[in-house]
């Protein structure tokens, strides 16, 4: 793939470097377009030594007239001649430029030229990725379709500890690589796709509530490459703290109850249910409207059953493929098959939730698919991100399975 690596001004600039060696890596023709800032930080030199070609630094160069006539047109043939658009680190600056149009450079000029996918990869000060002026460019951005690879988490070479940190460079490059693979493939096209995600939120009272440690990783996940494959999406969320995935229709949720309302309204336009969400399996049926006291020595409460939205949607699901999770902390398989059959699941996504680094909050996950052919395939741990395309590639070959058995 022919792509544009742009380099933004930040001291997260010489991973920068570490990006383009790794995108070299895995079979990526890269240009480096560099900011005047990000000249401040790190040399054309560094990157001209590891992708092997002239690196553009500004709008006008060349020594001759001819030489400044060919580079003023220079941006737009860049724009027409790669694949994609990848920005590391993209600092507040550039994000806010990319967000209004604002084109004083050439990395601003090529960006409104170019017409393909973009990927931004932020990097700053945990107060300016967190201000309000950086939260609406970012939303802008990914309405716009971009997609935004969030910042680490972590202390910052300014000294502030905090998100801001630019994503590793292979985490990167793996998933420009992806995007790249997806968008020549739109496997997807025609379907609608109904995701649920996150946890859900049981009052019980006007300011506690029952949850779960979801984070809505795994169903955005999901949600991201199914439109990446072309599916129209509609993610249905609980309370999380995620961006939406560009391009796809979010219906915000709290309960276990309005989850079920928000799957049943759209229900009749899906082609593929999946539900990711740690739905609570109890709540408190009549939510007192004052805030509890704390005056009892102890407290008990009387829970009712949440509705199993998955069981109901297995009763009514006609043609569409229903796939549920199984989220369990021993006997994996057999709890994914019960699953399965009691919730009449064409496929059950079985993962550990009591093992470090994978199931609940993290990026990655380790999962066992247990298909209603009767197979089982094992997804070995790997990013969140992965594992949802392998899901989808698993899916489309158990849909033509299961045509072919009628
Ligand atoms: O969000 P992350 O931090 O990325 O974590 C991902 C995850 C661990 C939440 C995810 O991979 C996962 O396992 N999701 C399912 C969690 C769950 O509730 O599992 P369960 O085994 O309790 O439920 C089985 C299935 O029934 C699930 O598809 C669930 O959505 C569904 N269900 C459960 C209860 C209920 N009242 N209604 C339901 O529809």
């Amino acid at each position: 793939m022919k792509l544009v690596l742009g380099v933004g001004g930040g001291i997260a600039a010489y991973k920068a470097a570490e990006l383009a060696r790794a995108l070299g890596e895995r079979g990526c023709a890269v240009q480096v377009v560099m900011t005047d800032a990000a000249q401040q930080f790190i040399t054309p030199l560094t990157f001209a030594a590891l992708t092997q070609r002239k690196v553009i630094t500004s709008l006008f160069s060349g020594q001759t007239s001819e030489e400044t006539l060919a580079s003023a047109v220079e941006h737009i043939s860049v724009a027409q001649e790669n694949e994609m658009l990848v920005v590391a680190p993209a600092t507040a600056d550039l994000l806010a430029r990319f967000a209004h149009g604002l084109a004083g450079d050439f990395l601003t000029t090529m960006y409104l030229a170019f017409t393909g996918p973009v990927v931004l990869a932020p990097a700053m000060n945990t107060n300016m990725w967190n201000h309000p002026a950086t939260r609406e460019n970012l939303r802008i951005l990914a309405e716009r379709g971009h997609h935004i690879i969030e910042p680490g988490d972590g202390p910052l070479a300014c000294g502030t500890v905090g998100p801001g940190r630019l994503a590793e460079p292979a985490v990167i490059a793996d998933r420009v690589v992806s995007l790249g693979v997806a968008a020549a493939s739109r496997d997807l096209d025609g379907e609608t796709v109904l995701v649920t995600a996150g946890p859900t939120q049981e009052l019980l009272d006007p300011v506690r509530y029952i949850s779960n440690r979801s984070s809505g990783k795994m169903g955005y996940a999901l949600a991201e490459a199914a439109a990446r494959r072309g599916a129209r999406v509609i993610l249905v969320s609980g309370p999380v703290s995620l961006q939406a995935p560009a391009g796809v229709e979010v219906v915000r949720v709290r309960s276990a109850k309005e989850m079920r309302a928000a799957v049943f309204e759209h229900l009749e336009q899906a082609t593929i249910i999946i539900k990711s969400a740690a739905v609570a399996d109890y709540h408190l049926e009549n939510v007192p409207k004052q805030k509890g006291k704390k005056t009892a020595a102890r407290l008990s409460l009387e829970l009712s059953p949440t509705p199993d939205i998955l069981a109901e949607v297995g009763r009514v699901k006609g043609d569409r493929l229903l796939i549920g999770f199984a989220a369990e902390t021993g006997d994996l398989l057999a709890e994914a098959r019960r699953k399965m059959q009691t919730k009449n699941c064409d496929m059950v996504v079985g993962n550990l939730v009591n093992q470090e680094g994978i199931g609940f909050e993290s990026e990655e996950n380790e999962v066992s698919l247990v298909l209603s052919t009767g197979e089982t395939v094992k997804l070995p741990r790997a990013r969140k991100t992965e594992i949802a395309g392998k899901i989808f590639d698993q899916l489309l070959k158990l849909r033509l399975s299961l045509h072919a058995a009628r």
